[in-house]
């Protein structure tokens, strides 16, 4: 079984927790794709989705899925997203593809948290992937030097800018020993507008697709 087929079978075990004539909050990357392609053949039992990127939203509209605004929305009982790693007390790392911070405002406007990964993902400690920080462009410098303070070696995200028009310094070598003690630590660097750890928010269903099925975490 190849990481696509993984990738597919968590996105349809993920079908189970939608919530029939409500709306759907959905991530960015390529689970959160296959969540979206499943996710068009029940799209006459919803009322639409929240997308957490322009591309998703492109790729739900795509689909003759209607794209709601988080404003707009008013109870989202789901949010479905894929992560970059993610632990067995259900912390994530997340924003391989930079869409970090709208990610984690639609998980915290969400109810349920469900992350579909395959099991590639799957690790002890978060950290060996880097961790992907959104800086406003003229605080790159300042945030760069807090980061390396804290035992970091960050590195720009060379020609991307943000769906909010910032940019992103991926972060090498950080120990990730307590996520949510660095993930509010990070946020507290004047700049940061969002870090790629999800564990004050973390998860509360983490699907894990692998050559056995489907394991529930
Ligand atoms: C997007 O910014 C990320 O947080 C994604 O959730 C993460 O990169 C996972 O993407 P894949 O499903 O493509 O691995």
């Amino acid at each position: 079984m190849d990481r696509d087929e993984k990738k597919r079978a968590v996105a349809r075990a993920a079908l189970e927790f939608v919530v029939p004539g409500e709306l759907v909050g959905v991530g960015t990357g390529s689970t959160a794709n296959a969540f979206i392609d499943a996710l068009a053949g029940i799209k006459g039992r919803i009322d639409g989705a929240v997308a957490s990127s322009e591309a998703t939203a492109a790729r739900l509209a795509g689909h003759g899925i209607r794209v709601v605004a988080l404003n707009a929305a008013g109870d989202l009982p789901l949010y479905v997203d894929g992560a970059d790693e993610a632990t067995r007390h259900r912390h994530l790392l997340k924003g391989g593809g930079g869409a970090l911070t709208r990610e984690k405002i639609v998980a915290a406007a969400a109810r349920t948290f469900v992350c579909v990964v395959d099991d590639s993902k799957l690790v002890d400690r978060l950290g060996r992937f880097p961790l992907p920080i959104e800086v406003i462009p003229m605080a790159r410098g300042l945030v760069a030097r807090a980061l390396v303070g804290l035992g970091g070696r960050p590195e720009r995200r060379e020609g991307f800018v943000t769906d909010n028009g910032n940019e992103i310094l991926d972060v090498h070598g950080l120990d990730v020993l307590d996520p949510p003690t660095l993930e509010s630590e990070l946020n507290q660097i004047a700049g940061v507008v969002a870090n790629g750890l999800f564990a004050r928010r973390a998860a509360d269903v983490v699907l894990v697709g692998s050559a056995d099925g489907v394991e529930r975490i």
